[in-house]
């Protein structure tokens, strides 16, 4: 009988997903750690689909790590507006100058002392990059792992499922080809042992796995976000030229730019006499959801002023937020 890797890297070989970060299994060759090491940094948080297209520009852009090392902060920013999450982008920032200096890591304890690092990442540079025995867990790993073995999670500290989910994982891992089999568990995390309707008849690992195929779906109900309310401004100077500002270092979005705004509140702004209400842009955080309203104003006085043309508004690094109230406010 096939041991459960076994069963899953067979299945890996038939239908993993094609990224530009992964070798092919016809291709068995080891990937560029450098690369590894961006694409899991683009990938925390965020969906494989949608780090694509910003992963291939950045490696454009920063083939090595040197050039990356070696660039402003800035640039870097700008590769990564969209992305979100941005303090990745200082992180990747600081740690390729950090590596510099030591040459990059090439144990899991030593990826852990890097800046953006944590234990779900270095295992995951660890298995994928040096082929080591390393259990990387994620959500979608911890749902495989926990359905396949029938674990009971529940009650338990996060410090306990961990070690029960690691104790799980080394259990299953496979003595070759460690990085495939940790990428192949993501793609039938994301594919076939999915959180809400799994099709079981898919699985490559089914006849040996502890979850009932058919469960009643417990709809949970949502919770709505948090709201939070701010005012932006856009500020014009002889038409052509608006005010922007950079973020401060202390908000979510620090080292980007864009129109200056007000702190955002959980309480809506009174209407301001002195401006003209443009229009509302809604947006959604991941832990709250802020509405902007965009006033056009004759002046303003605020902290790093910078008067930008019109014309070169995309050559700074905005957040979607600010990509968003720049469409409404010129459209
Ligand atoms: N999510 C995190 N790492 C990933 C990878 N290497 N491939 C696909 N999805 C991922």
């Amino acid at each position: 009988m096939l041991s459960f890797s076994q069963c899953v890297l067979q299945w890996y070989d038939l239908h993993q997903r094609t990224f530009p970060w992964r070798m092919p299994s016809s291709q068995p060759s080891r990937p560029d750690p450098y690369g590894v090491w961006i694409s899991e940094m683009m990938l925390q948080q965020t969906q494989a689909e949608t780090v694509v297209p910003y992963f291939q520009a950045f490696m454009q852009r920063f083939p090595n790590l040197s050039s990356l090392a070696h660039a402003a902060i800035h640039d870097v920013l700008l590769l990564w507006q969209g992305l979100g999450y941005y303090r990745r982008a200082h992180h990747v920032h600081q740690a390729a100058q950090q590596m510099q200096e030591t040459g990059m890591p090439c144990t899991e304890a030593d990826w852990r002392r890097l800046p953006g690092i944590g234990p779900y990442t270095a295992a995951a540079i660890s298995a994928i990059a040096f082929d080591q025995s390393a259990v990387a867990i994620d959500g979608n790993i911890r749902r495989i792992l926990s359905r396949h073995a029938g674990l009971t999670l529940e009650g338990l500290s996060e410090k306990h499922t961990m070690e029960r989910l690691q104790h799980q994982g080394k259990l299953y891992l496979p003595d070759q080809r460690v990085g495939d089999y940790t990428q192949a568990l993501m793609d039938l995390g994301s594919r076939v042992c999915t959180p809400k309707s799994p099709t079981c008849a898919l699985c490559p690992v089914q006849d040996t796995c502890q979850y009932p195929s058919i469960i009643p779906h417990v709809k949970k109900p949502s919770v709505p976000k948090p709201k939070r309310y701010g005012t932006v401004f856009i500020v014009q100077k002889d038409e052509e030229y608006v005010l922007l500002t950079q973020q401060n270092e202390h908000t979510l979005l620090k080292g980007l730019w864009g129109f200056p705004t007000t702190p955002w509140t959980s309480v809506a702004p009174d209407p301001d006499p002195l401006c003209h209400l443009m229009g509302i842009v809604e947006h959604h955080f991941t832990h709250f959801s802020l509405s902007l309203q965009v006033m056009k104003r004759e002046t303003l006085a605020c902290e790093m002023p910078m008067w930008v043309p019109l014309s070169q508004l995309e050559c700074y690094a905005f957040s979607n937020l600010m990509r968003k109230v720049q469409a409404l406010a010129f459209p």
